[in-house]
């Protein structure tokens, strides 16, 4: 069922609670593909209920960001939710969730702001602010939809880790279940922005993918320094990649470390015909 109003999504919700189903919650953008459908797949094994978002959240994006041409397929991916059973699909608009002509910034809503170490590494170094509205989003969806279990994706690897500790910190009752990155079959993890490559930027976009499997096999090979493991990648850098950062950090704290062990984790993003990719891969498991 396809629903854009809080009210309507509060009612049915209600109907469940009093017949004690639980309830899944798969935040999205929408423009959903193999990797958002294996969070669904997942939340349909553990849960009675499962609700999809379906919102491009604009207090997320920055001023030079994608926010207008980022993909919009609702009525594919509704069509999709259906096949796979999910019960709603909430589809707000943005005055819906921010209110009626509301300015949208930080002087004049309420913004979750994760803490300074959390957001001042990786993705957060580029994307000021981004973490801050990914988090705001996120806690108004669980606080509309109140589920017992929120799906997120390894794929956005600093993303969950953030949403971890904010519902830590903020004691929200909710149990977060962290998902593997789905990839093609040519290693290229699944995202919505690789629709906007060109074949030969898809072939260029390989070389994350690539880059983070070489650092793996040469960790399980024996070299631990971070920067010698750092360093491999520049073997497959060409003048089409614009790499913005390559880091082997802790998997849970984000944490710098001089040597990789297993609990590491390497992060990689970086620009392919202009088009913002990030990809990561843990050192310790198989
Ligand atoms: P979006 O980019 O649509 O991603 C929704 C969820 O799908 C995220 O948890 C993301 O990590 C997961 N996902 C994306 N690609 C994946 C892949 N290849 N394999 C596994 N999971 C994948 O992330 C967001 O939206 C937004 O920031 C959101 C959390 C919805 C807040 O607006």
């Amino acid at each position: 069922m396809l629903l854009h109003t809080i009210k309507e999504v509060r009612e049915q919700i209600h109907k469940w609670r009093k017949d004690e189903l639980t309830v899944g919650l798969v935040p999205t953008m929408g423009a959903l593909h193999a990797g958002h459908m294996s969070l669904i797949k997942k939340a349909k094994e553990t849960c009675d209920r499962v609700v999809v978002s379906d919102f491009v959240n604009p207090i997320q994006f920055g001023p030079s960001e994608d926010f207008d041409k980022y993909p919009r397929t609702l009525d594919e991916d509704v069509k999709l939710c259906e096949k796979e059973g999910v019960d709603i699909v909430f589809a707000p608009s943005a005055n819906e969730m921010y209110g009626e002509g509301q300015k949208l910034s930080n002087d004049n809503l309420t913004y979750v702001c994760p803490p300074f170490f959390y957001v001042n590494t990786l993705c957060g170094k580029s994307r000021t602010g981004h973490f801050d509205g990914v988090c705001t989003v996120v806690l108004k969806l669980f606080n509309i939809v109140q589920p017992d279990f929120a799906f997120f994706g390894q794929k956005d690897a600093q993303q969950v880790i953030i949403i971890k500790k904010m519902v830590r910190d903020l004691n929200v009752p909710i149990t977060i279940v962290q998902c593997p990155i789905v990839r093609e079959e040519s290693g290229l993890a699944l995202s919505s922005r690789n629709q906007y490559l060109t074949e030969n930027g898809r072939q260029d976009a390989l070389v994350l993918s690539k880059i983070l499997h070489n650092i793996k096999s040469c960790y399980k090979r024996g070299i631990t320094e971070v920067n010698a493991l750092k360093e491999t990648a520049y073997n497959f850098l060409t003048n089409k990649h614009d790499l913005e950062y390559l880091e082997i950090v802790d998997k849970n704290t984000l944490e710098d470390k001089i040597k990789a062990d297993n609990e590491s984790i390497a992060l990689i993003a970086c620009r392919v015909e202009g088009v913002r990719l990030i990809d990561n891969i843990y050192l310790g498991e198989e």
